[in-house]
């Protein structure tokens, strides 16, 4: 395939996928008829069998021995000196986009590293629901999700129409008597930021190790997908155990978002921005175990599902998904095409 028809053909890619954006829209409220038991008529791909979140039957998890993380530029000695953040709401979710060099690897997740694009909340109108994922039937009041790419792929984009294209390093929210002090120019300026479309700038990058639980060592770990629309089924998921604490006034920096722009003529509290669990159906939850007896982990990685975008009801994204070598340098030949998708459809659409 040649450049311009590749271009062509992402061109098109992307125009099918705004319009499908903006003609079907998706909210978490119950009574709009855009909340999350309609997205799968919007959007094939979330009716899928490999579906996020999920509950976690702790009875039912495999032991295995899935190694440690590595983790570069998450810690106050080597936190890259040129990163950016900037948070936003975007009408689903309040989104921090990262630009600078953090990295994942390691803990089976094979030999190419994963970099981090973004990190983002999801939170409930009360204590007792608002985290995604559950564990035996418990939610938190709350989840982050740090949004990772596998760097074999050009770009997140691109990395999004493969089934090993992202990791998700998933937290739980829990509540505190006194503030995290180290997320408190986060919530700032996340209190100054109530409505859709707004944004500033982070003045210093957060550490992530510096808010992070200290142990990161214990952590489900299974094959999904995005947990808002569209839903790809293209996430290796990480669940860690032990949940990032703060105060309940900072959660309440997330109660009271808007999904609505500033001036609008409702205000519509953005909360319980939460995807209710998805069935499991044949799927294995991991648990890292480093006494497990290891038969290598082969089973984890999510290429030898074999579940191509064609048998996940995606017929969009099949055209970009292109598996050959040959095809590869003509992923995304257009990086204005990908900025433009990143600051249009991302912003969004992907707060997974
Ligand atoms: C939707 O309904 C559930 C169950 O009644 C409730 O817990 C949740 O808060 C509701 N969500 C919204 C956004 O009102
Ligand atoms: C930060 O600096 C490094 C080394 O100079 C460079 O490779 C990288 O692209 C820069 N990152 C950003 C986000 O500017
Ligand atoms: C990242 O993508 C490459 C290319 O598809 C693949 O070989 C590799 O296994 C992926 N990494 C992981 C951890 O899945
Ligand atoms: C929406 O909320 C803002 C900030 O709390 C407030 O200033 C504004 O008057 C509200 N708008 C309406 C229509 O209630
Ligand atoms: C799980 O079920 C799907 C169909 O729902 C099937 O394609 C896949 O092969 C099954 N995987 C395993 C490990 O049984």
């Amino acid at each position: 395939m040649e450049t311009t028809t590749c271009f062509y053909v992402a061109v098109c890619v992307l125009v099918a996928c705004l319009s499908n954006v903006q003609a079907a829209g998706w909210d978490y409220l119950n009574d709009s008829g855009k909340g999350p038991d309609t997205w799968e008529a919007s959007y094939d791909t979330c009716g899928g069998s490999k579906q996020s979140p999920i509950n976690i039957e702790t009875a039912m998890v495999e032991e295995k021995d899935l190694g440690d993380f590595t983790f570069v530029g998450f810690g106050e000695d080597d936190k890259p000196v040129n990163a950016t953040m900037t948070v936003s709401n975007n009408g689903h979710s309040v989104v921090v986009g990262v630009d600078g060099d953090y990295h994942v690897s390691g803990a089976g997740l094979g030999t190419t590293a994963y970099k981090a694009v973004q990190f983002h909340f999801h939170w409930g109108s009360v204590n007792s629901q608002g985290s995604e994922h559950t564990i035996d039937g418990k939610a938190y009041p709350g989840e982050l999700h740090i949004v990772c790419y596998n760097t074999s792929y050009p770009n997140f984009f691109s990395a999004l129409f493969n089934e090993d294209g992202l990791t998700v390093l998933g937290f739980f929210l829990e509540i505190q008597t006194v503030d995290n002090p180290a997320l408190t120019q986060l919530f700032d300026v996340i209190s100054s930021i109530q409505f859709d479309e707004e944004e500033e700038d982070l003045s210093m990058p957060v550490v992530f190790n510096n808010f992070l639980p200290s142990d990161l060592s214990s952590y489900y770990r299974y094959s999904g997908s995005l947990t808002t629309p569209p839903c790809y089924e293209i996430v290796t998921w990480n669940v860690f155990t032990e949940p990032i604490m703060v105060s309940e006034a900072q959660l309440n920096a997330l109660r009271r978002q808007y999904a609505n722009k500033h001036n609008a003529a409702d205000n519509i509290t953005l909360t319980d921005t939460y995807r209710p669990v998805q069935p499991v159906n044949n799927r294995t939850v991991y648990m890292t175990d480093p006494n497990a007896v290891t038969d290598h982990m082969t089973t984890l990685s999510p290429n030898q599902d074999n579940i191509n975008t064609e048998n996940v009801n995606t017929p969009t994204p099949s055209y970009v998904n292109t598996p050959t070598p040959s095809s590869a340098p003509c992923q995304f030949a257009s990086t204005s095409l990908v900025a433009l998708v990143i600051s249009k459809v991302l912003a969004s659409v992907l707060d997974d």
